[in-house]
């Protein structure tokens, strides 16, 4: 049965309000998902996961540097996230404020694991995005996001 992890960093609760609304969106469709806040993930526990979402503030234009350093530590299982599916969402203070070179970031590294990512044509286009607290439209946004990503964990891993 496929399992889905949603990561988060949040130091005044915005990205953490995006990334509870992404694990209800994975609960929609029948998809197991853990919620947990990057200081309680241990690098393997990534293994565990076909599906994994990570959100995280932008600061200065990137990932909060918590989630670079579980990047960094993923690197000695490198190669064993190949082919599971991920993806990325951020709260910034600022439209245009760098949240999409927030999440490409994150996308970036996934890729190089060799992750699947999916874009969305309508909506948060790279993924969800927030300008400080999530609204009602980034909130549907996340859920949306997690929702389509279920989806695609549940085609590839019945
Ligand atoms: C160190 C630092 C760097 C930041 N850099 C940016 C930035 O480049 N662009 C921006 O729009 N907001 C920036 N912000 C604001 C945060 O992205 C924003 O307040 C966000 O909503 C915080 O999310 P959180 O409540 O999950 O911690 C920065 C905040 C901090 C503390």
């Amino acid at each position: 049965m496929a399992k889905m992890l949603v990561i988060y960093y949040s130091q005044s609760g915005n990205t953490k309000k995006m990334a509870e609304a992404v694990a209800e969106g994975i609960k929609q469709q029948a998809v197991e998902a853990d919620l947990k806040e990057v200081k309680a993930v241990k690098p393997e526990e990534l293994l565990e996961y076909q599906g994994i979402i990570v959100g995280s503030p932008t600061y200065y234009g990137t990932m909060a540097y918590q989630l670079k350093e579980l990047f960094d530590a993923s690197v000695s299982f490198h190669g064993k996230l190949d082919g599971r599916v991920g993806a990325a969402f951020s709260s910034s203070a600022n439209i245009a404020g760098g949240n999409e070179t927030t999440i490409l970031d994150i996308l970036n590294a996934m890729l190089i694991h060799g992750m699947i990512i999916q874009g969305d044509p309508q909506g948060d286009h790279y993924g969800a995005v927030a300008i400080g607290a999530p609204d009602s439209r980034s909130k549907n946004n996340c859920m949306r996001m997690g929702a389509r990503i279920a989806k695609l964990v549940k085609k590839l891993f019945p």
